[in-house]
This record gives C-alpha cells, sequence and structure tokens, in this order.
C-alpha cells in the first residue's frame, strides 16, 4: 500500500460522499469511500476480496455494510467481510484505511497517519474545491511556487507585463519549508473592485509551503499604495497536492476569507467569502489550463536556464525527495540553490 498514507490527505470534498459509494484515487490506487448507517465516512480498499470487483460500484446495506456488485459480499467499516452465499466463510475481509472529516474534506491515511494543521485564527471558512490536473505532483507544484507566470496566465489577480519591473520578491529556504513573498501592482480587474480592490493597489502573496504532506498556504492580501492600509478582504488558502497517479495531481483546496472591516453583516459577508471562492477557483483553472503543456517537464532541473524566481523551486524538488517520497538523497552538493538573477 502507498507510503505516502503516512500523512493524511484531503482526497475528497465531503459534500461529494452521500449515500452511494464513492471511488478515490490516490497515488495509483483505488479506493471505495462509503458513509456507513450512523452517516460516517469509511474508506476500503476497492477491490473485493472475492474476484476483484470494485466496491465502489456497489451499493450500502440498511446496517451500513458496503456490497460488492458481482455476488453480493458485505463489508464493515473495518472490511470484515461476510459472504451471504457462504456464511460460514472465513478470510474474506479487505483492507480498510482510516478516514478524517474535516475542513470541508474527507482525509484518507493509514492507522496512525499525521494530520496536517493551519492557523485560521480570524479567519471563516468560505468552501473548499478539489481541481485535477493533467500533470505529475512537481510539475503542479513548479507552477504553484512562482509568481512568474501572472501575466500571462492569469485573469484577475496579480500584474500586467507592464509593471514587472515593480514587482518585489524574496524567498527563503528553511530546513523543512520554503517561504515566499511577491508585492506588485494589482491590474485593472472589474470583479476585484468588488472585493475593494482598485487597480494599482499593491497585492501581496505571500506563501509557504511544507512536505508533510505537500501544501503551499497562500497569504493574499491587498494594500494602498498611498497610505499602506489593507484592503477589506484576506484570503488565506491552503492547497495541498495530492497525486492521484504518477500523471495527474489533484489540488484540494481550502479557501479562508478574513474582512479587515470588522464583523459585517452575514449577508455581505457570505458574499464576500462566495467572491473570495470564486476568484481563487477561477485563478486555479487559469493554472489547470496551462499546466497541461508542461507535463511532461523532467523532474531534474538540469539544462534549465533558472531564475531568481525559480530559487523555491529547486529546494522544493529537495524536500519533496527528503521528506515527502522519502527517498536516499543525492549526495553531490546542490549547485543550484541560488539561481542567478540575470
Ligand atoms: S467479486 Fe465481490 S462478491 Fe464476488
Ligand atoms: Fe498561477
Amino acid at each position: 500500500m502507498s507510503e505516502l498514507l503516512r500523512y493524511f490527505h484531503p482526497v475528497l470534498p465531503a459534500r461529494k460522499l452521500g449515500k452511494s459509494p464513492v471511488k478515490v484515487s490516490f497515488d495509483g490506487k483505488g479506493f471505495a469511500f462509503f458513509r456507513d448507517h450512523e452517516g460516517r465516512a469509511r474508506a476500503l480498499l476497492d477491490r473485493c476480496p472475492h474476484r476483484f470487483a470494485p466496491l465502489s460500484a456497489g451499493r450500502v446495506r440498511p446496517d451500513g455494510r458496503l456490497a460488492c456488485p458481482y455476488h453480493g459480499w458485505h463489508f464493515d467499516g473495518q472490511g470484515r467481510g461476510k459472504s451471504p452465499s457462504l456464511p460460514q466463510l472465513t478470510n474474506c475481509d479487505v483492507q480498510a484505511f482510516s478516514v478524517v472529516e474535516q475542513d470541508g474534506f474527507l482525509w484518507l491515511g493509514r492507522e496512525g497517519a499525521s494530520m496536517p494543521t493551519h492557523e485560521t485564527t480570524g479567519y471563516e471558512l468560505a468552501g473548499v474545491f478539489a481541481m485535477r490536473f493533467d500533470a505529475p505532483l512537481f510539475v503542479a507544484l513548479d507552477n504553484f511556487c512562482e509568481d512568474e507566470h501572472t501575466p500571462y496566465v492569469h485573469t484577475y489577480l496579480g500584474w500586467l507585463e507592464r509593471d514587472v519591473s515593480t514587482v518585489e520578491f524574496e524567498a527563503e529556504n528553511g530546513p523543512d519549508f520554503t517561504r515566499v513573498r511577491y508585492r506588485a501592482r494589482q491590474r485593472p480587474a472589474p470583479i476585484a473592485r468588488l472585493v475593494g480592490v482598485r487597480s494599482g493597489d499593491w497585492f501581496h502573496n505571500d506563501w509557504v509551503t511544507r512536505f508533510d504532506p505537500v501544501c503551499t498556504t497562500y497569504e493574499i492580501f491587498w494594500s494602498s499604495p498611498e497610505t499602506g492600509e489593507r484592503r477589506p478582504l484576506s484570503l488565506r488558502v491552503p492547497v495541498y497536492f495530492v497525486p492521484l497517479d504518477e500523471r495527474t495531481t489533484q489540488l484540494s483546496t481550502v479557501v479562508y476569507a478574513r474582512s479587515d472591516l470588522g464583523p459585517l453583516p452575514r449577508p455581505v459577508m457570505a458574499l464576500l467569502k462566495k467572491l473570495a471562492l470564486g476568484l481563487v477557483w477561477n485563478e486555479f483553472k487559469d493554472d489547470r489550463a496551462f499546466v497541461k503543456h508542461v507535463k511532461d517537464t523532467p523532474f531534474e532541473t538540469k539544462g534549465m536556464r533558472l531564475g531568481k524566481f525559480d530559487k523555491p523551486l529547486i529546494h522544493n524538488h529537495k524536500l519533496l525527495e527528503r521528506i515527502y517520497w522519502q527517498r536516499p538523497q543525492d549526495s553531490t552538493p546542490p549547485k543550484a540553490d541560488a539561481p542567478d538573477a540575470s
């Protein structure tokens, strides 16, 4: 079974699991998710021990057991199996996994897996979504760890090419994280006006990437270039990079929003959160549409002419290998820790 299940991963928005089982892919394997008679989410290997039919194509019985669609063998949340036609049959269990329902997602792990945490004090949950990228995990992560592509790939957030000379950038490579800060002029975006952002405002995008599991948490806000005062909306957005298989990555995204105007009437805050979720989703759609064109990029960066904005990319690759994949490290000293800025 996948070693990556030593970390809980948010594999499915919780609202997507109702009365029928759902097939979930993770690291090339299939899992059958279902809710038992108490509504508790469960996950079993999506392969019946009898003749390997997919349990996710079955149904949940009134007693909360998942029944195989082929010969009706049925299983509880711990995977303990029974055969209706051979009631005395033993050794007919299927592997079960741990599931946690939290922050709008169902998280899959093995017993004793570690659960990541986020500081969200002062923020309200705006919503969650899961978006599939046709690219390996590291390619999706490479895209999300630099903003140099912003004027070319994106629609609303960030700056235009004419303002690239004003972009401020800082990156820190830590022992188990990378931290990045961007500040640049917000491009004209009428929709951003709805959340109190004006064109020419400072757009701030600060983030930290961690690798247990792979998650980048963005802090996005705007400020007035004259007074430095923050505009009404701030976002905190943890994005989990979930490998469905070697070629496909799901970005499981939680959007938190905060009003910097103090407490707002409920309907106004509800609208602000809806806009925040829509803005983030729309920008991710832009990334998805582009990333498929670079899906075959090799993991090794040898031969690429990297620039200063790629500094986190090289470090991320090392941390992916050491922390997430736990692959033996190359003992040759890294050359390109600080790519030249020219
Ligand atoms: S394959 Fe599942 S009961 Fe036969
Ligand atoms: Fe992007």
